[in-house]
């Protein structure tokens, strides 16, 4: 085995590495999903459940594959696809059905970790938007269910994820790849939000 492999040598812990790659692009998705003012009414709250949908359209098959569901937690049971679809009826939202521009088409399980970085994360500024959600009249009950924290507490469902993360062995190239990953996601909600509400 070459001990002297530059991945694993490399200070922090994996999930801390993600954070500090992705936190410009972070506040710039941030800031550039509240410009499209998601709350301001049910038509432009059903835009945002309609990049939600595009997104874990695209990220649903990872959380369904076997051999990433053996190493993080409960990954089947964190898939919010169904909960975006039932919160796009609720508020008499038009279902995507359509691919979007610039699917990324299959993901590798090892970007796939990035990806699913990405998308277990957004379920922390989830709480914010779901007070703004609230203000529409809508609830984890109707229209905002995929809003909805675990009920362990979102923060110990987020450190039991970035635990098991940090704790995937990975060889090569592999820390590039989960890093590269967690940017295309990103990049690719970005772009979503962008279609959405127009850039
Ligand atoms: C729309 C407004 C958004 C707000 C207000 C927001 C807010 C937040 C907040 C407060 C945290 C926790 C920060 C911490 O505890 O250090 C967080 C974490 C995170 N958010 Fe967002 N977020 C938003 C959108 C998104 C979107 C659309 C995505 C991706 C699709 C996303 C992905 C993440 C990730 C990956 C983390 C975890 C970062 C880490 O601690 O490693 N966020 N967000």
């Amino acid at each position: 085995m070459d001990v002297s492999s530059p991945d694993t040598d490399e200070p922090g812990s994996r999930v801390k590495r993600l954070r500090q790659a992705t936190a410009a692009a972070h506040d710039q998705l941030d800031r550039r999903v509240m410009a499209g003012r998601p709350f301001a009414d049910f038509k432009r709250y059903a835009l945002f459940l309609q990049v939600q949908y595009r997104f874990h359209a695209v990220v649903d098959p990872l959380y369904r594959d076997g051999a990433l569901g053996h190493l993080l937690p409960d990954l089947d049971g964190r898939r919010r696809l169904a909960l975006i679809k039932q919160d796009l009826l609720d508020v008499a939202g038009l279902i995507p059905g359509d691919a979007p521009q610039g699917h990324p088409g299959t993901i590798d399980p090892t970007g796939g970790l990035g990806w699913l970085y990405v998308a277990e994360g957004s379920s922390l500024g989830a709480a914010i938007l779901l007070k703004e959600a609230r203000k529409l009249g809508l609830s984890e009950a109707h229209g905002a269910r995929h809003l909805a924290g675990h009920p362990d507490g979102r923060g110990l469902h987020w450190r039991q994820f970035t635990s098991a993360l940090d704790q995937v062995a990975l060889t090569g190239d592999g820390e590039r790849r989960v890093a590269a990953g967690a940017t295309e996601a990103f990049r690719f909600v970005h772009r979503l939000v962008g279609d959405a509400f127009g850039d």
